[in-house]
């Protein structure tokens, strides 16, 4: 074997969310995890951001960096001012860098569905190229996530191909969620700068009338990776591809499914400072405190031996919660137990989950919106997590809960299928509760195994023991990503 390559890397990351400030799901605690990880390690990682507004009202210490201010970029008719910010975030003072385009990012929300939304990510993406070109930054690898990013690739290779400090820089694009793919009507061409070059986009999208940014990354990154190695074969099936499986089949070569890892400093109940009592293997009455805290903080009657099934969730298609409508209420029905709810979302979602709460006052809570703090009480004080996702990339909620001793109980799909295992009484093997049809009659057959579980002293203990044993620390996926970078860089 070669010895192990020490040369630190240089990584460029842009990513469109960031934890805990700017987040609406898990792409924030990925990105913010792997690459705090990344610094640890040695490596140059810069990660490029929007300045959001809700950013300016943290405590984050931010600072303007001299040799990128109040610099104008033109994107289609729209002229921006620009600047660049610094900050330093956790406890290894991990530098990031921040994009201070008013225009473009000084808004109540992260996303939105204004005109200038391709504008807002045009920008980010070019701005972040502009920063390295005025830092002299020469990156080995350009990390970019999700579609908001996934247009630098492309401009590497024809706007800013003129430029020396990139010949070496490969690009590798995540993609978190292909259910996501930031696809604008053709006429946006001149926004994105790249009417002169309109030969490498998507010939049969732009006749159609269409710009995929999503697309346009897939085709012109190095690498492609996805976040769980079996949503890296789903995507590429008709069936979970969301039409870019043909796509993803040809590039099949240069796509890894990578599993997520999970941030324990922030995901571990023996040291969670936003849970009122800590635990863990081998002590685990502060769960039970935890459990009458929650219950009681969400206005539902304590009773032990009443199992508390938990939820934690963007209120979305993806998630599943079209397999409640007709299973809750009866399960609800038929048994003294309890749900408690946290998730923001479509109202389809949100309407129903209030209306359970009016029809079983004592045994459904549902708190409408956002809060961390919630989210780590319920992994910690529910008996059982429930995530029935139709389909799943990675998924982190099913991750931190079986840290927390909290099963989960998921459809078997993405990265659910690849933590998740289903529990045998008779073994004392796995770690959860698991479906794989997505339907009414196999999820009511999971809630009513989980209720067995729960009733069997024995079995219960067996299955939070394997849950709380599960290790997916980043340490170990960050090892992965370096491996594959350092594989492109040496080129
Ligand atoms: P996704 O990224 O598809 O939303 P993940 O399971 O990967 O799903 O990550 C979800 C992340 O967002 C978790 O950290 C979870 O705790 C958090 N989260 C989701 N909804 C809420 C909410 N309403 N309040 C607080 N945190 C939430
Ligand atoms: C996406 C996916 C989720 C994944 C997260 C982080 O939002 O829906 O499954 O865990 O990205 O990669």
């Amino acid at each position: 074997m070669p010895p192990p390559d020490p040369r630190p890397l240089s990584i460029a990351t842009v990513a469109s969310e960031f934890a805990p400030f700017a987040k609406t799901g898990g792409l924030a605690d990925v990105t913010t995890a792997l690459t705090d990880r990344l610094h640890r390690d040695g490596h140059d990682v810069r990660m490029f951001l929007p300045l959001y507004r809700r950013l300016r009202d943290t405590d984050l210490d931010i600072v303007p960096v001299d040799f990128v201010r109040n610099a104008t970029m033109q994107i289609g008719p729209w002229s921006l001012d620009w600047s660049l910010c610094t900050a330093r975030v956790g406890d290894a003072g991990q530098p990031i860098y921040l994009i201070d385009c008013p225009a473009l990012f000084d808004r109540p929300d992260l996303y939105g569905d204004a005109r200038d939304e391709h504008v807002r990510f045009i920008g980010l993406s070019r701005m972040a190229i502009e920063s390295c070109q005025r830092m002299g930054f020469s990156p080995d690898v350009f990390h970019v996530n999700d579609w908001q990013s996934a247009l630098i690739p492309v401009f590497l290779r024809t706007s800013y191909a003129w430029d020396a400090l990139f010949a070496r820089t490969k690009t590798v694009l995540t993609i978190h969620n292909i259910g996501y793919q930031g696809a604008f009507p053709a006429d946006i061409l001149d926004d994105t700068g790249l009417r002169e070059h309109a030969r490498a986009l998507h010939q049969e999208d732009l006749a159609r009338g269409v710009i995929n940014f999503l697309k346009t990354g897939i085709l012109y990154a190095d690498a492609l990776t996805t976040v769980s190695p079996t949503y890296g074969r789903e995507i590429q099936t008709e069936r979970y591809g969301a039409g870019l499986h043909d796509l993803l089949r040809r590039r099949s070569d240069h796509l890894v499914g990578i599993l997520n890892g999970v941030d324990y400093a922030t995901w571990d109940p023996r040291h969670d400072t936003k849970i009122p009592y800590r635990y863990g293997p081998g002590d685990m009455a502060g769960k039970t405190e935890n459990k009458r805290a929650l219950l009681e903080s969400m206005g539902l009657p304590h009773d032990p031996a009443a199992a508390t099934f938990g939820v934690v969730s963007r209120l979305a298609y993806q998630k599943g919660f079209d397999l409640f409508f007709d299973t809750m209420p009866a399960f609800l029905a038929a048994n003294d137990v309890r749900l408690v709810v946290l998730g923001s979302g479509e109202a389809k979602y949100a309407g129903f989950f209030s209306r359970l709460q009016q029809a079983f006052p004592s045994r459904v809570s549902f708190y409408h919106g956002y809060s961390d703090e919630l989210a780590h009480r319920i992994e910690a004080g529910a008996d059982f997590f429930l995530m029935p996702s139709r389909y799943e990339p990675c998924g982190l909620n099913q991750m931190y809960s079986l840290r927390y001793g909290t099963p989960p109980i998921v459809r078997k799909t993405g990265g659910l299928a690849d933590t998740v295992q289903l529990f045998n009484a008779r073994t004392g093997n796995g770690n959860g509760i698991v479906f794989e049809r997505f339907g009414s009659d196999a999820f009511r057959w999971a809630l009513g195994y989980a209720l067995d579980v729960w009733r069997d002293p024995a079995a219960r203990a067996r299955i939070i023991e394997n849950a709380m044993a599960a290790d997916y620390s980043w340490e170990r996926q960050a090892r992965i990503y370096v491996a594959l970078f350092r594989r492109l860089a040496s080129r």
